[in-house]
């Protein structure tokens, strides 16, 4: 075997192959399974849309309204992880509290049948219907509440933000809630995927899967990034101090939080969804300060960092849809993964298909030969 040249972050090197999704980075294209992310943020739902992407085409009626049935029967998780959860400390991070949990939910579901489409099909709807009672569970519990029952009457994003708060949601904020979770649920070879199979590659359990890809979602350079976009922006607090904060950070060669994305070299199309529903939030519920002080970001950013393709990605505006829900700053991340848990099941499922080990090599660059000293003589 030749030996490949080494690139660090393994940049434009295959890991799999792969129909789940697609991205044109120099034209701003997204697919899922060959259908645009435009057409089904207008069209689909995130239940639909997770359907898409994990058993390869759109449901027929009957179909989704079985697969929503049954996730809506899975929604309660056992009261041995919510007492598990409660000794979580509060403040600990959503997204830990969320890793632990999903990791949890292997020791109850410990049979791993992964030849069998049943076993399969149990995993998928159990993690795709838990995952939102954690996260909701100890947003409550962190507050010293008891978490509530899953609503069985609402559908999969209004009984989540029934659950964050217990109070309905308004019918719009949770229709763009779940046009969110459709934008956020699936995106080809990232980090977290890339963790979800060589996880998976190890025949391991589908919890452990989703545990692993849930901590690679958390860093700042990934899906971290909605939380500390926030942050920049209260931090810079007003449209006449954009351009001199952007200045400063492209001085101090800091990266700017929200922008830039290893395939796109043009706006995220996400982001430009994100950015009409965060409009459309506005004019219902009223403006944010903040938005005046992002579109600026936008444009000095473009104007100073465009010729290097640095526009805005999918973390840029979502921070703003979720704040104007009243969601916490530190959900935005678990929110994330309450979305992407479809399209890393997705993965797990095509890559038990054609599994293979992970195990890439490495370029050695340390000595040989060494001599061990005898400790008194270091
Ligand atoms: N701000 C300023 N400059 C940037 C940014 C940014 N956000 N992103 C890239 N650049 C510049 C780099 O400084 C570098 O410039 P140089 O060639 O002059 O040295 C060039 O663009 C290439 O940057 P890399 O770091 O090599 O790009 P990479 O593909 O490794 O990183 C990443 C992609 C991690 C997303 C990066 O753009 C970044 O850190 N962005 C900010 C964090 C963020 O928003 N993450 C969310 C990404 S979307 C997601 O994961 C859901």
């Amino acid at each position: 075997m030749s030996v490949c040249e080494y690139k660090p972050g393994l940049e434009g090197i295959p890991a799999a192959q792969s129909s789940i999704s697609y991205v044109d980075g120099q034209k701003g294209i997204l697919e899922y399974r060959g259908i645009r992310i435009e057409e089904l943020a207008a069209k689909s739902t995130f239940l639909e849309t997770a359907y898409l992407l994990i058993w390869g085409e759109l449901p027929s009626k009957e179909e989704l309204a079985a697969f929503e049935e049954e996730v809506r029967l899975h929604r309660r998780i056992k009261y041995r992880i919510r007492d598990m959860m409660k000794c979580f400390p509060e403040s600990g991070h959503p997204m830990d509290a969320l890793q632990a949990s999903a990791a949890a939910l292997g020791l109850f579901y410990s049979l791993r049948d992964l030849h069998n489409p049943a076993y399969i099909r149990d995993s998928v709807v159990r993690l795709i219907a838990t995952i939102p009672t954690m996260v909701a569970a100890f947003q409550l519990m962190r507050k010293g509440n008891d978490p509530v029952r899953p609503r069985d009457d609402l559908d999969y994003s209004a009984n989540f933000l029934y659950m964050l708060d217990e109070k309905e949601p308004d019918p719009l904020a949770a229709k763009i809630f779940d046009i969110c979770l459709i934008l956020h649920v699936e995106h080809t070879m990232n980090a977290s995927t890339f963790s979800a199979r060589v996880t998976a590659s190890t025949l391991t359990d589908p919890y452990a899967v989703v545990a692993s890809a849930v901590g690679t979602l958390g860093g700042p350079l990934h899906g971290g990034a909605n939380e500390e976009v926030i942050q920049m922006l209260e931090d810079i607090g007003s449209v006449a101090n954009v351009r001199p904060y952007v200045e400063d950070l492209i001085q101090r060669k800091a990266k700017i939080m929200g922008f830039g994305h290893r395939v796109y070299k043009v706006k995220d199309p996400r982001a430009t969804i994100l950015q009409n529903l965060a409009e459309e939030l506005f004019s219902k519920f009223g403006e944010d300060k903040y938005y005046e002080i992002a579109q600026e970001m936008e444009r000095v950013v473009a104007e100073k960092l465009g010729h290097k393709g640095i526009y805005p990605n999918v973390d840029f505006y979502s921070g703003l849809v979720y704040r104007k829900m009243g969601i916490p700053t530190d959900l935005f991340t678990p929110i994330f993964a309450i979305a992407r848990v479809a399209g890393w099941l997705a993965h797990w499922k095509e890559q038990l298909e054609e599994n293979r080990i992970f195990r890439p090599t490495q370029v050695y660059n340390g000595q040989h030969e060494a001599p061990y000293i005898p400790i008194d003589q270091r």
